[in-house]
């Protein structure tokens, strides 16, 4: 039984359950859906189909409401014949079908479709379960990411974190402020690393979800339990909308969408109030389209030297009383969060853009892996905490950074005192795209890398953990979906190699090297 993530109990008895065309199942009228879904999948596995009854007592397989168990746990009882699933609410019983999809292989071509005897009792051990997903340096429209979304439900992740604004480029539809989806949306080239060097190359990246598009992958994800935190990183990482709208920058001199990585001095302006409504009417048009409650702010890499040397910026801390350029920052974020507040938001950062002074409403996305001690420190007071360290989480890294083995042994609750342990909301996984220019580059970096971070979200036990990925790589082959197929290997020699090569001479070196392999 080779379950990604490995549910929390396990009982094997004797013997073996075998599903039958014209089985019979009942199903809760609560959980009707999941049970549908359920017949679905078995009949898009081998043509299986079963038979709804109204009754529960002749079913072979019966889907029911358990109060008593926690939300979002699940049992599974197969024994004598049966197959029982219970759970308190739908969320569970969906983690319970993406458990059967994986206990019936149904990835694999079997006839019949069949099952050990088993009792699996299990529940998440963090409530937010993340994937971040960049699609503002590479573009990846609704296909891509409802590929994304499906892989995250099977292995039980439950949040997508859109970043849609960045210095590269601006990817969601504003009406208000047309030029973010013309001037914004497009650069005319990038930093990219190739045929032994790196340069900036003439070809053009642009794209941009429709707010038509979004209400599509809200409701695809919704189906999937998977909900959607939108990114607009402000002040800093904002070079694209300020390119459009360069009147909203401090020097007004900003001309065009960022082509390099890295991290540009120009930032929005905290002095003038016209770019203060700039940034609250953005986020008002977004927050309008995402349901969930909570809204990213970025804040990261947001240096000061344009708001050092701003005549409004200056003004407004003086005006403010307040000590540094930081706490103008911690102002800015403030003024927006409370805006959001409004239309029943709250608001998420990366954790360097988090002061003395920020709200303690702010909740803290935690990427700075050496600074882990201030993550403990934060959370030990009390701030919530999402934990993404770069070193463990950040999978747009190489594997010879952050290996397979690496991801997996992240411990988030380390040292956070037990009382202070419920601030870590969870964990959340990264793919940044400045080197990520195609989808199978995506896959590759994701798969199997997403296995180990639904483990940790999950609380899994180590056991067994490489041959269960290895097994679960079927599901990769059977979609077509490209992988690392070297991941579950320990790389001993040749990471640091690996590493400049991919940092100087090609970024699509791990990549290339997988075609190889057979
Ligand atoms: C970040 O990686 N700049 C959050
Ligand atoms: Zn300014």
């Amino acid at each position: 039984m080779k379950i990604i993530p490995q549910p929390h109990k396990i009982e094997k008895f004797a013997g073996e359950f075998v599903i039958e065309n014209n089985d019979t199942i009942y199903s809760d009228s609560a959980f009707m859906p999941v049970a549908k879904l359920f017949a679905q999948l078995l009949h898009d596995a081998n043509g299986t189909d079963l038979v709804f009854v109204d009754d529960m007592e002749p079913a072979k397989i019966i889907f029911t409401v358990d109060s008593v168990i926690q939300p979002d746990a699940y049992i599974i009882m197969i024994n004598q014949g049966d197959a029982a699933i219970s759970a308190s609410n739908e969320v569970g019983c969906f983690y319970a079908l993406q458990t059967l999809r994986q206990l019936f292989d149904m990835d694999g071509n079997h006839t019949p479709l069949a099952c050990k005897n088993c009792y699996i009792e299990d529940y998440p051990k963090f409530g937010y379960r993340g994937l971040h997903v960049d699609i503002c340096r590479h573009f990846f429209g609704l296909d891509t990411l409802k590929k994304i979304a499906d892989l995250m439900s099977r292995v039980k992740l439950n949040k997508m974190h859109l970043h849609l604004s960045d210095d590269q480029g601006f990817r969601v539809q504003i009406d208000k402020y047309p030029l973010l989806n013309t001037v914004a949306s497009t650069r005319s080239g990038s930093e990219v690393v190739t045929g032994g060097k790196r340069f900036v190359d003439n070809n053009p990246v642009s794209g941009y979800l429709t707010k038509q598009e979004i209400a599509e992958f809200v409701e695809y994800c919704n189906a999937l339990h998977i909900d959607i935190i939108p990114e607009i990183d402000m002040p800093g990482h904002f070079v694209a909308a300020l390119a459009a709208y360069p009147q909203f920058s401090c020097t007004g001199e900003v001309s065009s969408v960022r082509k390099l990585w890295g991290i540009s001095k120009d930032i929005l302006c905290a002095g003038n109030d016209d770019a203060l409504q700039f940034a609250k009417d953005i986020v008002t048009e977004v927050a309008q389209l995402f349901p969930y409650e909570l809204f990213h702010l970025g804040g990261d890499e947001a240096p000061k030297d344009r708001w050092c040397n701003c005549k409004l910026c200056k003004q407004r801390l003086s005006e403010l009383k307040l000590a540094s350029f930081d706490e103008l920052q911690a102002w800015f974020v403030n003024e927006v969060r409370l805006h959001l507040q409004t239309l029943g938001k709250q608001v998420i950062c990366w954790n360097d853009g988090i002061y003395n002074t920020t709200s303690p409403e702010v909740i803290s996305q935690h990427w700075l892996g050496f600074k882990r001690k201030a993550m403990i420190r934060a959370a030990n007071h009390g701030r919530k905490t999402i934990a993404s360290p770069n070193f463990h989480m950040y999978l747009d890294y190489p594997y010879s950074i952050t290996s397979l083995h690496k991801v997996r042994s992240l411990n988030p609750l380390k040292g956070v005192k037990r009382t202070a342990q419920g601030s870590i909301l969870g964990v959340e996984a990264t793919l940044w795209s400045e080197y990520i220019r195609t989808e199978d580059r995506l896959f590759f970096n994701l798969c199997p890398r997403i296995d180990a971070v639904s483990e940790v979200a999950w609380g899994s036990k180590h056991k067994g953990f490489i041959a269960r990925v290895k097994h679960h790589n079927r599901v990769y082959d059977q979609l077509g979906i490209v992988y690392n197929k070297r991941a579950t290997k320990r790389q001993i020699f040749g990471r640091i190699s690996t590493t400049l090569k991919w940092w100087k001479k090609d970024s699509d070196i791990e990549l290339i090297k997988n075609r190889e392999v057979k």
